[in-house]
């Protein structure tokens, strides 16, 4: 199949808007930016559109797609019951990188929520991604649009690398804002429970809602719990090398991290690295000049402003599958704020593999 790529930036509304709201409405699927990662619609009131997203993704067919809307009035076709919380926390967040977790109307099919009796519904706040959803006049479920199991796709380009040849359009809107998929939180029960953490913090939500718990199989992955979120489950963001992670207050951990990968780099491997401004001149210090041209350090932000880390680390994952590195070792992040979803999502690239500076 051949893939259109439009530029939606370059190109007015009406040169590619009713062409898109067509595929979907035909039942084909069309990847487009949001504010958090790029990602790949069909109808998801279709179950034969669900099927495509699954088969082009190559993802198991058992992990639930998000519903994407346009406005409030969309919201009741798809929940039950929309309880108080999930109010508050529209009026806080919505449009916004936050996903509600509902009983949903028999309307949802179960292709769509992976067997599931809950829907996730989000509003996002991306122009292309809500003219997108309001010129179909469906919702769309839309997933992270890459491959299952590599980072999720923050410019058009990491969607093309994945997807072309696989599905009819890909909108490109340029990279996005946040970087981090959103914040999905179950809003059934008494209060609002995180099942992944993103960019819209614990901290946030219990300033609306006056609590906020987290799924315990989210906040200890390593005791063997299942999470709620069955996308949770999956190893996931993995770039293709092995990754470490150094624990410890950050020049320490620089320090354990040069000399892991100057021996690395000893035994002859490609060594990538990822640091921060911060640490960025000690390396260029620490690291032997012999071994230099086989390490390549790759700042994906500052400590002092979590979101530049959160906007960078996808793309810095896929960056080392491309220049190739065999080892690679990571710096981490105070687990507070945003902290925690940028923790998250490298404890799952690293497969858990951390160590003490
Ligand atoms: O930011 C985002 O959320 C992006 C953009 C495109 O909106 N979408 C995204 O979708 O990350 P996806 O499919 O890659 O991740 C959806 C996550 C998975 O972990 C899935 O298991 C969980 O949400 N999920 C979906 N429906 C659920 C449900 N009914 N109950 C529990 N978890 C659910
Ligand atoms: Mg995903």
């Amino acid at each position: 199949m051949n893939t259109i790529l439009i530029d939606t930036q370059q190109n007015n509304d009406t040169v590619w808007l009713a062409e898109a709201a067509g595929i979907l409405r035909s039942g084909g699927l069309v990847a487009f930016p949001t504010e958090t990662v790029y990602g790949l619609g069909g109808n998801a009131l279709d179950p034969e559109a669900a099927k495509k997203i699954y088969a082009a993704k190559g993802r198991p067919s058992d992990n639930p797609l998000i519903l994407h809307i346009a406005d409030m009035e969309a919201l009741s076709g798809i929940a039950k019951e929309i309880p108080p919380m999930a109010e508050k926390l529209a009026d806080a967040f919505w449009p916004g990188p936050m996903t509600m977790v509902f009983e949903k109307r028999p309307e949802v099919p179960d292709a769509t929520t992976g067997g599931l009796p809950t829907a996730a519904v989000r509003m996002p706040a991306h122009p292309t991604a809500l003219a997108l959803i309001r010129a179909a006049g469906l919702p769309i479920a839309a997933p992270s649009a890459n491959l299952s199991g590599r980072p999720s796709p923050t410019t058009a380009a990491h969607v093309w690398e994945d997807l072309h040849d696989r599905i009819p359009m890909i909108l490109d809107g340029g990279p996005c804002g946040i970087g981090l998929e959103s914040t999905v939180v179950d809003v059934t029960g008494e209060v609002p429970v995180i099942l992944r953490p993103g960019y819209v913090t614990r901290e946030m939500i219990a300033e609306v809602c006056g609590a906020c718990a987290v799924d315990p199989a989210v906040e200890h992955p390593t005791e063997g719990m299942r999470p709620k979120a069955p996308g949770m489950k999956y190893r996931h963001y993995a770039p293709k090398a092995p990754l470490t992670l150094v624990e410890g207050e950050a020049k320490a951990a620089a320090e354990k991290i040069a000399s892991l990968a100057a021996e690395a780099a000893g035994k002859g491997l490609r060594v990538g690295i990822l640091g921060t401004e911060e640490t960025a001149a000690l390396y260029r210090e620490l690291l032997p000049e012999a071994v230099k041209d086989r390490i390549r350090v790759q700042v994906i932000g500052s400590r002092k402003d979590p979101s530049s880390v959160a906007r960078n680390l996808f793309a810095a994952l896929r960056a080392f599958d491309e220049t190739g590195e065999e080892e690679l070792f990571g710096e981490t992040f105070p687990t507070d704020h945003l902290g925690f979803a940028v923790m998250n999502r490298l404890e799952k690239a690293a497969g858990h593999k951390k160590i003490q500076a």
